[in-house]
């Protein structure tokens, strides 16, 4: 039996049924879900109970785990890290900026798993932007200050001791979030550039990691970035996943932005993270 795809209708997003993920996937079946993830995005498979092991072993159909820094791995794991906040936390709300994961890196990971293990009755979504379509879309005026530019990217304003989630942050943090020097590593990376397998040109990057472009002044960077990012994150670029507890969800980085929304105060979220390296 081949799998099941229903596209969401929206920006980008597919649900996938008719698959076991507790169990050895096919090869066909593994060709499939590829096709699909590179297709739409982001997908989402719902009523999976699925162990760490059974989350490492999907991970790794689609290539290496990623290298995850700042966050540390769950007990007994090393590539998977667990996504969570507490029903009395105070702390800021964890990944709540877009972003694309990891793009601080020299070579980023290619996608994203995120399982479901506590999702609260209400809110805790997670948006999805469509960078495809965002730079389909985009004016010639805008594309033509974007066009041939190199992002600066940096981990500083999220993962230095003194950044967002920084040394002051730790105590009231369930996440186990190590703030480190390494932070102020920058990387470039072409602003619009080339999906790796399909070859279709995205937008890469956001204000989450970006703190400006390659050669330009810091103010002249902050304008565009801020006309950057209101163009990347329009509603009609924008797929919102709404989570179920043993729903699994794989995103692919090149492709889309993604951040988290809160609205379930008093109520406890735990997901787990594994990332798919890129094929080099
Ligand atoms: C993430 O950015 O990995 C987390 C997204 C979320 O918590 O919804």
């Amino acid at each position: 039996m081949s799998i099941d795809i229903t596209p969401s209708g929206e920006a980008c997003g597919a649900e996938v049924r008719d698959v076991d993920l507790s169990a050895p996937l096919s090869d066909a079946e593994v060709e499939d879900i590829r096709a699909a993830w590179l297709e739409h995005h982001v997908l989402s498979f719902p009523d999976q109970p699925m162990s760490d092991d059974d989350l490492e072993r999907f991970t790794l159909y689609f290539g290496p785990f990623g290298d995850d820094p700042f966050i540390a791995p769950i007990e007994g794991r090393k590539h998977v890290i667990a996504i969570r906040r507490d029903a009395d936390e105070q702390s800021s709300l964890f990944a709540e900026n877009w972003h694309t994961d990891w793009s601080f890196q020299e070579t980023p990971p290619a996608g994203t798993c995120l399982y479901g293990i506590t999702i609260p009755p209400q809110g805790g979504d997670t948006l999805f932007a469509n960078q495809h379509l965002a730079l389909q879309k985009m004016t010639a005026e805008l594309r033509a200050k974007l066009e041939g530019k190199m992002a600066i990217h940096s981990a500083r304003a999220p993962y230095a001791k003194e950044g967002v989630y920084g040394d002051a942050d730790r105590e009231a943090r369930s996440m186990d979030i190590q703030p480190s020097d390494e932070a102020y590593e920058e990387q470039l990376h072409p602003v619009i550039r080339k999906h790796p397998e399909t070859g279709e040109e995205a937008i890469y990057g956001c204000a989450g990691y970006t703190t400006g472009f390659d050669g330009m002044a810091p103010m002249d960077s902050l304008a565009l970035l801020g006309e950057l990012l209101a163009w990347q994150t329009r509603d009609e670029f924008v797929y919102r996943h709404k989570w179920r507890e043993n729903m699994l969800v794989m995103w692919d980085n090149r492709s889309v932005l993604h951040r988290a929304t809160g609205g379930y105060e008093g109520h406890a979220r735990l997901l787990h993270r594994t990332t798919i390296g890129e094929r080099v």
